[in-house]
């Protein structure tokens, strides 16, 4: 029987580009569509950008462009890049459109009809230079445990801590600087804990993968709380329904964007969006996430549905993070490797054929290893599977006139590797890609080993067995064709060209029932050639420049892209900021905080005390006795460790590289810099 199935990955922040990391999951869902696609069921898999919240109004606010145009621009973008990696979305929405804007208040006022909407008046930190309540990721001050300077308003990087921004000490907002206040303002919330009874059952019903499941029952057992759904203006989303300045939260809309870009889907093609999505739908629905957002896909978003009339989701299929040679993506190393950089240099099929092998259905997370992608693209995917075609479709064109023997010498053999489908189908019907590329590459060494041990090229010499040479081949590509249609689903474009080099139509799964006999193939051209280890570390040194890029960059692409130059201020201003050299005399480390180095500065016979975070850049040996330049004006700053009296100029991209500024020979301590 047919399925219908909806398919949807998790929608992408609209504020950046796609990196390999969210490849995992989109790699993920289009293998597993293109597979359900290949079998003969009806699955649709829809996206969209995740357009809404602060962090895409701030930035377009920096870009100094509407949200609308970033959005617009980011979203083409993301469009470009799935496309060129081969996902096949049905349809790519954005959550910022007029169905998302319909569904939204639909669900929410279905909900507070129902009596699942509260609302109260909490305090919140609130910037009064901007005029714009702060989320805590936008408040930055010293951590109320260690003093460790520039810390977020939620945790300390430095010594772990967790606390709220109103904990921070000296806190500043992000935004503009200012200090804090404390505010009153009126808030939304869903009564999730309305939902406690059937969230239970249906984590219990097979829904959720059962690392997922156990997550949820702890999450029980606290308890589950109300959820906050509403921002104050300033925002860049959709308003609340009777309000004036309230707007739904980011994450309240999102996953409604995946209706949403279903509807628009439905519109242009004349589905019927309700026969999916009403209670008793018997169709089928799959959300593909990463494991950092199981909260909202397997709680608020079952409740919201449920509470809304619609039905729940099938199944919510959570995966891991992805690192790179064993550590997390990193910028200084060169490891967080956007999408385009690597479409610079490597075969998007490549990087699927490894995520594939890689992937199985559970939320452990996956590790892109440079050496082994290498290794496994060139011995497995050229070495073995390719192989096969390249060794045998010589003999069959030059010999043979193209033309396939009319049948196979080993029909069993044939046989065993189409009853392998089976067992292959269930692997990807269960997301153990893994093993479905582990059975395909062993077919692979059994139709290798048969060509070898008929040494065709022995046959050949001889008038007499040169029948048997084009039945050998007419075998060995038959087996080729089969392990092409399995990998299909992987390895789409090369599956395309494979079937342009034996003239055969698109094949589904069933087409392996019938052997190829009395068939003309065409000539063959490499499907796939090896990687170079030489294009992985180019890719590697271009990830490292994309961020820290030596001399003027272009602005499009370099780091005033994502840090554009500031307002202009007069000259006057500026001139209030007194500048000198200063002589590094002594540099400590600083007990209870690992970012800060404790720096005694000589400005032309006076000393000043500052405590700098330069620690993961240099090391105390590395600065001692230099020239670098430093504020003498700034207010004096009163952490734990003592009081800072300045502040020391150093350049860099933020994170771990960090270039003190130092001045030309012939300059002294004290000098003023203009
Ligand atoms: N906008 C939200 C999702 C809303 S869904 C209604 C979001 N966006 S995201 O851009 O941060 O992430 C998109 C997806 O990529 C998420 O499922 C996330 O888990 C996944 N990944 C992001 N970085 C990843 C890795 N390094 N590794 C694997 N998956 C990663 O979250
Ligand atoms: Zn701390």
């Amino acid at each position: 029987m047919q399925r219908n199935i909806l398919v949807t990955s998790a929608l992408p922040y609209a504020n950046g580009p796609i990196h390999l990391g969210h490849l995992v999951e989109y790699i993920q869902t289009d293998i597993w569509v293109r597979f359900q696609k290949l079998r003969g069921n009806r699955c649709i898999y829809v996206c969209a950008d995740d357009a809404h919240g602060t962090p895409i109004m701030l930035k377009a606010r920096e870009l100094g462009i509407t949200p609308e145009e970033l959005i617009a621009r980011i979203g083409q973008e993301h469009q470009d890049d799935f496309a060129a990696f081969n996902i096949g979305f049905d349809n790519y929405h954005t959550t910022h459109s007029p169905e998302n804007r319909e569904l939204s208040e639909l669900i929410y006022n279905r909900l507070n009809a129902a009596g699942h909407i509260d609302s109260r008046t909490i305090k919140q930190a609130y910037d009064p230079a901007e005029g714009m309540f702060l989320p805590d990721r936008y408040i930055k001050g010293e951590c109320p445990r260690c003093g460790a300077a520039d810390q977020y308003g939620d945790s300390c990087e430095a010594c772990g801590a967790t606390y709220t921004p109103t904990d921070l000490k000296n806190p500043v907002s992000v935004v503009s600087g200012a200090t804090p206040e404390t505010r009153e303002s009126l808030h939304y919330f869903f009564r999730l804990q309305d939902f406690e009874a059937m969230l239970t059952e249906w984590a219990r019903g097979g829904h959720v993968q059962q690392e997922v499941a156990n997550k949820l029952e702890e999450w029980f057992q606290e308890g589950l709380r109300e959820w906050d759904i509403s921002r104050d203006a300033p925002y860049f989303g959709f308003q609340i329904p009777g309000t004036d300045d309230k707007y739904f939260y980011v994450w309240l809309d999102a996953p409604i964007g995946y209706m949403a870009s279903f509807r628009n889907w439905c519109d242009r093609n004349g589905e019927d969006f309700d026969a999916w999505w009403k209670a008793d739908s018997d169709t089928e629905l799959y959300h593909f996430i990463g494991k950092d957002i199981v909260y909202f896909h397997a709680l608020f978003w079952p409740a919201m549905l449920h509470g809304a009339g619609f039905r729940k989701p099938t199944k919510v299929c959570a995966h891991g993070f992805m690192t790179v040679d064993g550590a997390k993506m990193s910028k200084s190393r060169g490891t967080f490797i956007m999408a385009r950089t690597f479409l610079n240099h490597l075969n998007p099929e490549y990087l699927r054929y490894y995520m594939a092998a890689k992937l199985g259905s559970n939320v452990h997370d996956l590790d892109l290893n440079l050496d082994d992608f290498t290794q496994r693209v060139n011995s497995d995917l050229v070495g073995k599977l390719v192989n096969i075609a390249s060794r045998s479709a010589g003999f069959i064109s030059k010999r043979f006139d193209g033309r396939l023997a009319g049948e196979l010498p080993a029909p069993e053999v044939y046989r065993e590797f189409v009853a392998k489908g089976e067992q292959i189908a269930e692997a990807y019907e269960n997301r153990e890609f893994s093993r479905v590329v582990r059975d395909v590459m062993t077919l692979a060494d059994q139709a290798n080993q048969y060509f070898d041990e008929q040494q065709p090229w022995v046959l050949a010499k001889s008038e007499e067995t040169l029948p048997q040479v084009q039945a050998v081949c007419t075998q060995t590509l038959n087996l080729f064709r089969v392990l092409m249609v399995y990998l299909k689903p992987v390895v789409p474009t090369i599956a395309a060209e494979a079937e342009a080099f034996l003239n055969l139509d698109a094949q589904d799964w069933q087409s392996v029932q019938t052997p190829l006999l009395d068939h003309t193939i065409n000539r063959f051209k490499p499907l796939a050639t090896r990687v170079e280890r030489d294009a992985v570390d180019a890719m590697i040194e271009e990830s490292k420049e994309t961020l820290a890029p030596k001399g003027d960059a272009p602005a499009a692409s370099g780091p005033l892209a994502d840090n554009p130059i500031a307002d202009p201020v007069d000259i006057n201003t500026f001139g209030q900021v007194d500048l000198r050299v200063a002589r590094i005399e002594e540099a400590a480390l600083v007990d209870g905080a690992d970012k800060l180095l404790q720096l005694t500065l000589d400005v032309g016979g006076e000393t000043r005390n500052v405590f700098a975070g330069l620690r993961s850049a240099y090391s105390p040996d590395q600065l001692r006795g230099r020239l670098t330049v430093m504020v003498a004006n700034l207010e004096p700053r009163k952490m734990r460790f003592g009081v800072s009296e300045g502040m020391v100029l150093a350049a860099g991209p933020g994170g771990d590289e960090l270039f003190i500024l130092e001045p030309d020979s012939g300059a002294r301590p004290g000098m003023r810099v203009k």
